[in-house]
């Protein structure tokens, strides 16, 4: 087999990574690409789900004694404790690995320091290589990680004319299939999805992960919650209805915030402490105004359907905003049509002060 530069093993290192996007929370997505003395691929792996050996061990057992002096190309610094597994910065050492080359340093402060220990040992270490590509590929893990809090997309379904709901109330369904189809794909990503109690009033929504055409539930469901000051949410909800874990969030838990609702940052905290990463702010247009409102969000995706009502909710309410110079300005990060809709993914500029 021919050889590849580290490089190029870098940028298969971070595609194997994604294969773990949504079933290793609360751990990262890691992937680890083995070379050989003479460049040439032995071993590759990536972390599959928590508990599961992390990548470099899958890519080790692959190249057994081709390791020695050897190259370990590996999206995230290797972790140096022992956690459910033994340290991966111990193990490239007694393979033999000769050289480490490492994307992105890791910010948990229980498993950093792999990079300390393998140079301890003599081996050489790089780091940066495909830093960015790598980061972008682990940003909800990573942030949350580096402030202790969850990650949040806010995903929203509007008609072009930015409505939520018909003026009747009636919302099912704004947009297509595919788009509906689309956000069960990016509910699999994440470990919570979040809505306040007025959505639960309103359309009684399983908020699980499932497929639309013959309705089987996916293995793995994120938790589901229900921001809900005064326990509101009836019995009888289909979010109680057993198929996924649920969490009605009250005041009384969480405690209050300064409007009166549940207290948000003490909500993610909370979150966060169950081993919550990334999280999907499903609406509806109250609460979520009031998370972008306290700064909360850190990704936008809107779903707009080429319709028009002229009347009815906006998809967001009471975001903070009385005057244009306080909009909350987005960077649009990609605009992909999903059957007739259009899916828009933006950023929140960070704000002054
Ligand atoms: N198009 C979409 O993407 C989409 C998505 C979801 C919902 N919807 C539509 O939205 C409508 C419901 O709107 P909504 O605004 O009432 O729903 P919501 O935002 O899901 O729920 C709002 C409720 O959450 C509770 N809450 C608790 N803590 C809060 C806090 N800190 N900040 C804000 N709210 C807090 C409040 O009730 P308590 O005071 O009782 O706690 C509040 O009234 C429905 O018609 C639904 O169809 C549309």
């Amino acid at each position: 087999m021919a050889s590849v530069s580290v490089d190029e093993a870098m940028r298969r290192a971070i595609e194997l990574a994604a294969r773990g996007l949504g079933t290793t929370s609360p751990n990262p997505v890691v992937g680890c690409v083995l070379l050989d003395a003479d460049g040439e691929v032995v071993g590759e792996g990536f972390h599959a789900y928590a508990g599961g050996p992390h990548a470099e061990i899958v890519a080790l057992a692959q190249a057994g004694q081709r390791a020695k002096g050897g190259t370990a190309v590996v999206t995230l610094e290797p972790c140096d404790h022992v956690g459910r597994t033994s340290p991966c910065s111990t193990a490239l050492v007694q393979a033999g690995v000769a050289r480490v080359v490492i994307a992105v340093p890791d910010p948990n402060p229980v498993a950093t320091g792999g990079a300390a220990t393998l140079r301890d040992a003599g081996v050489r270490v790089d780091l940066g290589v495909r830093g960015a590509e790598a980061e972008s590929g682990n940003v909800a893990w990573l942030t949350a990680m580096r402030r202790g809090w969850p990650y949040v997309i806010w995903k929203y379904a509007a008609t072009l004319d930015g409505r939520s709901a018909a003026a009747d109330g009636t919302s099912m369904w704004i947009t297509s299939e595919a788009a509906r189809m689309d956000v069960h794909a990016l509910r699999a990503t994440v470990d919570a999805v979040v809505v306040g109690v007025g959505t639960v009033l309103a359309d009684d929504p399983r908020l699980t992960v499932r497929n639309l055409r013959d309705g089987s539930l996916a293995i793995r469901q994120p938790l589901r919650v229900v921001v809900d000051s005064a326990g509101r949410t009836p019995d009888g909800a289909r979010v109680r209805d057993g198929a996924a874990r649920t969490w009605v969030a009250t005041a009384a838990e969480v405690g209050t915030g300064p409007d009166g609702g549940v207290d948000l940052p003490a909500l993610l905290a909370a979150l966060h402490t169950r081993g919550v990463r990334a999280v999907l702010l499903e609406g509806g247009p109250r609460l979520a105004g009031a998370f972008l409102a306290a700064g909360l969000v850190d990704r936008v995706v809107g779903y707009l359907a080429p319709r028009l009502l002229g009347a009815g909710p906006a998809a967001l309410v009471d975001a903070g905003v009385t005057t244009i110079a306080e909009a909350i300005d987005l960077e649009l990060t990609d605009v992909t049509q999903v059957g007739p809709d259009l899916r828009i993914t933006a950023l929140p500029r960070k704000r002054e002060g």
